[in-house]
């Protein structure tokens, strides 16, 4: 049975939110919150291999349900194997993407339908959903423009879509804002990254005192 709290945190490229949930997860671990820090695609060794195949730049043949297939899969085996034995624990699972990243990306922005990539997840994680979203928004430019600013940070095959692409998962995601308000937070990522980061605390101290850990 789950007792944990399972977050996620959503966002174009270059919004800087993979940075804010390891500053967070060192946080929350100082105060003593049995926490753990995970991403989508991978997180554990069969959906690294996973996500190598999913975001070579070289694998320009994928065909997108492939990928919708491939993402899902990832998601199942970084789910059975590391986020339920997690929440079944009590902790809390701080994950870099999960469900609405396929409903946004191949859902939405490739073409497929958010109703169809639904339906192959809802085989993928069967009733684990997230308790609390952190949807992290900017504007594309200001995203890919921070990605090419960082060196050493991989561009991966989604990276080199063009700029409608990334217009498009942002659309999904206001799509999926509106569908789940209860679940998802909105926060403005365009802002300096400190003011970023203790707006995103402050959203998951609360929750996490107004839902403690059984
Ligand atoms: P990553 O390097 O982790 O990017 P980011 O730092 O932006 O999270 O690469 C993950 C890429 O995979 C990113 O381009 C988003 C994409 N993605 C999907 O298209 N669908 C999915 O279900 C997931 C989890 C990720």
């Amino acid at each position: 049975m789950r007792q944990g709290l399972f977050i996620t945190v959503e966002g174009p490229e270059g919004a800087g939110k993979s940075t804010i949930i390891q500053k967070m997860a060192d946080e929350l671990a100082e105060k003593g919150i049995d926490v753990m820090l995970t991403r989508e695609p991978g997180g554990i060794s069969i959906a690294e291999e996973i996500r190598e195949v999913i975001l070579n730049p070289k694998n320009t043949a994928m065909d997108e349900r492939t990928e919708a297939l491939l993402y899902a899969a990832a998601r199942r085996q970084h789910l059975a194997e590391k986020v339920i034995p997690a929440l079944e624990k009590g902790g809390i699972v701080l994950c870099d993407r999960f469900l609405d990243s396929s409903l946004a990306y191949q859902g939405h922005a490739r073409g497929i339908g958010m109703d169809e990539v639904y339906s192959i997840n809802k085989f993928a994680i069967e009733n684990t959903m997230p308790d609390l979203t952190l949807y992290f928004d900017v504007e594309p430019d200001v995203g890919l423009g921070r990605i090419s600013k960082h060196k050493g940070r991989e561009v991966n095959r989604l990276d080199l879509e063009a700029i409608d692409f990334h217009e498009r998962v942002r659309e999904g995601y206001f799509m999926l804002l509106d569908q789940f308000p209860d679940r998802i937070t909105k926060i403005d990522a365009s802002r300096p990254f400190d003011d970023v980061y203790q707006n995103a605390f402050d959203i998951v101290e609360k929750f996490i005192a107004e839902r403690p850990v059984k």
